[in-house]
């Protein structure tokens, strides 16, 4: 059984129902409603600075294991595309710098891709000048995907019932237990299986305390109808602040309608950012300021997760008996780094010796853990302290009741020393428990999404409680009544 019915889940799925196995797809949400469907479609092995990011922590040898990992993934994701027929379009990957200053980064992503075996190259003038935006040097990458993510996840859901799986959408999985045998429990009732991948983005299991080894950054797209002559080529990440990735769509790899330019960027650790709207607002400021004939078309955001070691979890869980498996970690690369998982853990479950895995999975398997990596992690965990801390702090010098909130706003106060949230969507103000069911994170509105996000690690809740991403696997408790300025205090 495998739950997460993303690009980590399907392709798991889809191998194992091909080889014959009996495969059920679980989903809290529909295909490819989270990360999936929402990213910007590079299906690419330059990654910004990720090699260089890895090899300032890890050998040589673990950069190459990750490369050779993307590079199968990849192989996947084209080799399932073209007999699928889901159209793509090869283009070349830039990684750039906005300025001199970051022309380090882009010399240590070459150094550091070229180690790896990837055949890298210096941008070329008439390249860098193709794109209105400053651009003070890049490396090149030629011959990588764009496609449209979600026309794959759906073709994935397609191959794979066709080959004879089931899936269950709208069913979210609240408990995974292995005793008296491996089962998750759902609203709909228990289902048992011989064996549980958990493709859920961060694991849903807190076996392991893997929500506490993984930041989650939630970031930002824009499209944009321009016209035709000015679009670039190639795909664009840049490698210094701002963070910008900027692509040019056709038909062929995710537009629609007149749109040809996405451009994403400005993440942030979930739930720790001023104002999510003005993420937005900078992007498209941004972009018009390049392409003044820029009109936007769509906006929306997503989040994915960063290993405290850099590099993806995958495999089995602490005391899960060997049954249940786990992806994650991907630092937005999931496009191939998820394949790349799904490759790994299909052929465990096939029962492939360790000795026959490819060589990059036995090396990524393996749980590295360098001082620097602890470092990372306790000054990430020193961060959620300081979150959690001030998060309950700010919510019981705020006594509820609290101004009924402008539409689109929620505001955390306190009741009978609880934080809750009073939030107003579409006329409508409701209030919640503000205290995330997961680990007791005080929540914070996301006022560009209208959701109750938590700091700490990343669950996220619809304006009526509902849980739709994250660790947490309930709902925020609802309270009965919207207190506003005119109810009487509750407290002082
Ligand atoms: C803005 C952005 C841009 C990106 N761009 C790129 C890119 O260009 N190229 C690239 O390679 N990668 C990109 N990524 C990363 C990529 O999108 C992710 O790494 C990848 O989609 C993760 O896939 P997944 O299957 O592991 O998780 P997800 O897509 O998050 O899927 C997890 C699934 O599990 C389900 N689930 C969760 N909890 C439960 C539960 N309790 N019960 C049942 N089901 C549950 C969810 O509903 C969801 O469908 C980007 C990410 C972001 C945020
Ligand atoms: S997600 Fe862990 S406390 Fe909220």
């Amino acid at each position: 059984m495998v739950v997460g019915a993303g690009i980590t889940g399907l392709f798991t799925a889809m191998l194992l129902a091909q080889d014959g196995r009996d495969v059920a797809v679980i989903d809290a949400g529909d295909v490819a409603a989270l990360a999936t469907g929402a990213n910007t479609g590079k299906v690419s092995l330059l990654q910004g600075s990720r090699l260089s990011s890895i090899r300032a922590h890890h050998p040589a040898s673990l950069v190459h294991a990750y490369v050779d990992a993307n590079r199968d993934g990849q192989e996947l994701v084209r080799e399932f595309a073209e007999t699928a027929g889901v159209p793509f379009v090869r283009r070349t990957a830039f990684s750039y710098a906005h300025t001199d200053a970051g022309m380090g980064r882009v010399r240590d992503e070459f150094t550091a891709a070229r180690e790896a075996g990837l055949d890298v190259r210096m941008a070329r003038a008439a390249e860098r000048d193709a794109v209105p935006f400053p651009v003070a040097g890049a490396i090149a990458l030629d011959d990588q995907i764009a496609l449209d993510p979600d026309t794959l996840a759906t073709a994935l859901a397609e191959t794979f019932l066709a080959a004879g799986g089931t899936l269950h959408t709208r069913t979210r999985v609240t408990r995974t237990a292995v005793l008296p045998s491996p089962h998750v429990v759902t609203a709909a009732g228990s289902v048992f299986a011989d064996h549980i991948v958990l493709a859920t983005g961060t694991p849903i299991a807190d076996r392991g305390l893997y929500f506490a080894k993984l930041s989650a950054q939630r970031s930002y797209v824009v499209s944009f109808e321009v016209p035709t002559g000015e679009v670039p080529g190639g795909m664009f990440l840049s490698v210094d602040a701002p963070s910008r990735s900027v692509r040019p769509v056709s038909a062929d790899d995710g537009a629609v309608g007149t749109t040809r330019l996405v451009v994403g960027g400005n993440g942030h650790p979930v739930g720790r950012a001023e104002s999510e709207r003005a993420q937005y607002e900078d992007l498209v400021a941004w972009t018009q300021s390049y392409y003044p004939g820029a009109r936007e078309s769509f906006r929306w955001s997503a989040q994915d997760y960063e290993s405290h070691n850099l590099v993806p979890f995958i495999g089995t869980m602490p005391r899960g008996g060997g049954r249940i498996r786990f992806a994650t970690g991907y630092a937005k690369w999931g496009l191939t780094n998820g394949p790349a998982a799904a490759l790994r853990i299909a052929a465990e479950i096939q029962g492939v010796a360790v000795a026959d895995l490819p060589t990059w999975a036995r090396a990524l398997g393996t749980r590295m853990t360098a001082p620097s990596d602890l470092a990372r992690g306790a000054t990430e965990n020193a961060k959620v302290g300081v979150a959690a801390a001030q998060g309950w702090g700010d919510a019981l010098t705020h006594p509820a009741p609290v101004p009924k909130p402008a539409d689109g706003e929620g505001t955390v106060g306190s009741r009978a020393g609880r934080p809750i949230g009073v939030s107003t969507v579409g006329g409508r103000t409701r209030a919640v428990s503000a205290v995330c069911p997961h680990l007791g994170g005080v929540l914070r509105w996301n006022d560009g999404e209208c959701t109750w996000d938590c700091p700490l690690h990343a669950s996220r809740f619809a304006p009526d409680g509902t849980r739709l991403e994250g660790p947490a696997v309930s709902d925020l408790a609802v309270l009965a009544e919207a207190p506003s300025a005119d109810s009487p205090p509750s407290e002082g």
